[in-house]
């Protein structure tokens, strides 16, 4: 039988090894002193194309339109869109940039020929949309375009003619052409792809042959940077094939300066994918999982680049990610056109924050699609137009565009589902030029708010912090037309601040941003 010391010993074993463990449970640690990388703004980036509703109805409705528009340009989603400060827009394809010939989308718009869209609903493109209306749309955004070549159904000579009729001050037939068409100066485009996946919708080819294909394109069109299609995500063949191809270019540099990345998140399997809006808890868990495990298929793709490339002289581009769910009942299967709720919120959240905390390598990323395709920041009908949750992130995230990143050090409790767990919270964090910390946290756990502590070693004066989240009471909360919007950016003041430390609960289901000004 203990004795009452033996007791009271144990009794503060325990007390003492419970506290250690809830002391442990949830701290953040930024690390301002290993500050090292910058997050490129580009990270930001978007992706429109010639796919359902986005480019025709979303942004574009034509000059005859009651719709208000500035030369078919709708007003109210640049509008929205310039809140987000977009700094790069991706166009006209994904697939559709292999089927485009973008001689088809100049001149006159009575003369400019119908084709038919084969990769997206097998519609009727009209070709209204082009080049000139694209990169007006970019100025109106005050974004910078990325515009892919067709190097799958078009010639060497269709690219690089596409890239002297926008960028060359010299005069030539094809600049002439630009002129007649209305443009005197090149417009500046700094972004070209060469192909987009070119292992399947991008002509079937393997990784040798698209090395060798990319070369050859990529020798004669005369662009500043040019970015390579990638193979499918898990496909690290591709990137070693690629990585070792091109390094043995005299050259090289000049002609890749980045490779592509693409990664959806998908619930369950291609074939099912689930509704975006009427889901269950274990659908909202694999949400979460499938966008977390782009990290270590990040990590893989960015290993095999420092081996080959250890100057760190080509970027890892994901110029495609977001969700992909089963089409909104009743709307045409070719088009994409999804629902976005919290859950694609969150997802946004653990993209960014992913993309963040490797910016040594990742240099741009394109959420798919923006406006009325995929995970979008906006949703039309007719007149009218909806900011999605994941609109909201990218206007909460817009803090880290070009900021200094910031380490974090992460010790958390999982979440766990069936016999599944994952880490309940992500983080990254970032200093502006004015030297304000910017913490991003998500809480992916839909059921447990987390108390959470955050210190940040190396800043002596902490001046005021201001805080906002992005939360709902359910899962599937979303933003409905004509409705007031359930999934905004809010106050949220569940903090203190002591002398080192900041103690916060972080609420179930929720995307929080924290700024710490610099004293
Ligand atoms: O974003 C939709 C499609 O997904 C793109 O066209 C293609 O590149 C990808 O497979």
């Amino acid at each position: 039988m203990p004795n009452h010391k033996t007791l009271t010993i144990l009794f503060l074993i325990l007390f003492l090894s419970l506290q250690a463990i809830i002391g442990q449970e949830n701290k953040i640690t930024i690390h301002v002193n290993k500050a090292k990388d910058t997050i490129s703004k580009h990270i930001y980036g978007h992706f429109a194309e010639h796919l359902g509703r986005g480019i025709y109805d979303g942004f574009y409705v034509g000059k005859t339109s009651e719709i208000p528009n500035i030369n078919g340009i709708r007003k109210d989603v640049v509008e929205a869109l310039r809140e987000l400060e977009i700094p790069v827009l991706r166009w006209p394809g994904g697939c559709f940039a292999e089927q485009y010939q973008w001689r088809d989308g100049i001149g006159p718009v009575k003369d400019r020929p119908l084709v038919v869209n084969t990769f997206w609903g097998g519609v009727t493109e009209d070709n209204s949309f082009g080049t000139h209306e694209f990169l007006e749309l970019c100025e109106l955004l005050q974004t910078e375009p990325y515009i892919a070549v067709n190097i799958a159904s078009g010639t060497v000579k269709d690219a690089y003619q596409w890239v002297e009729y926008v960028t060359s001050d010299k005069d030539s037939e094809i600049t002439r052409l630009r002129s007649k068409n209305g443009r005197e100066r090149p417009w500046d485009v700094k972004f070209w792809g060469i192909g987009n996946e070119n292992w399947g919708c991008g002509g079937s080819m393997n990784a040798e042959y698209y090395t060798n294909v990319f070369k050859r394109f990529s020798t004669y069109c005369n662009a500043e940077f040019k970015i390579a299609s990638g193979g499918i995500y898990d496909d690290l063949e591709w990137t070693k094939t690629f990585m070792t191809g091109i390094k043995g270019t005299p050259g090289y540099l000049n002609i890749a300066h980045g490779l592509s990345y693409h990664y959806y998140t998908i619930v369950n399997n291609w074939e099912v994918k689930g509704s975006a809006t009427d889901f269950v808890e274990n659908e909202w868990f694999k949400s979460m999982q499938n966008t977390l495990k782009m990290e270590g298929n990040l990590e893989d793709h960015i290993a095999i680049m420092d081996k080959h490339d250890p100057d760190n002289t080509i970027a890892l581009i994901a110029d495609e990610w977001g969700t992909w769910y089963d089409v909104e009942p009743g709307t045409n299967p070719g088009f994409l056109y999804q629902q976005n709720t919290l859950r694609d919120a969150l997802v946004a959240a653990l993209g960014l924050n992913i993309f963040n905390n490797h910016a040594r390598r990742i240099k741009m990323a394109n959420i798919a699609q923006t406006v009325n395709v995929l995970q979008a920041m906006i949703l039309t009908r007719g007149n009218q137009m909806v900011k999605t949750p994941t609109f909201h992130v990218f206007k909460m995230y817009k803090v880290h565009q070009d900021a200094l990143h910031l380490p974090s050090e992460v010790t958390i409790q999982n979440y766990k589902n069936d016999n599944s767990e994952i880490p309940a919270l992500s983080v990254s964090a970032s200093r502006d030029k004015n030297k304000n910390v910017n913490i991003t946290i998500a809480n992916v756990d839909p059921k447990r708010n987390l108390p959470t502590s955050i210190e940040i070693p190396g800043i002596e004066n902490w001046g005021t912090i201001t805080a906002s989240i992005i939360t709902s009471d359910k899962m599937n909360a979303l933003n409905e037309f004509g409705k007031e919007e359930l999934v905004q950016i809010q106050k949220f003041s569940d903090y203190r601040m002591n002398t080192s430390k900041i103690e916060l609960n972080i609420p179930s289901k929720s995307v929080v941003l924290l700024s710490i000004s610099d004293n």
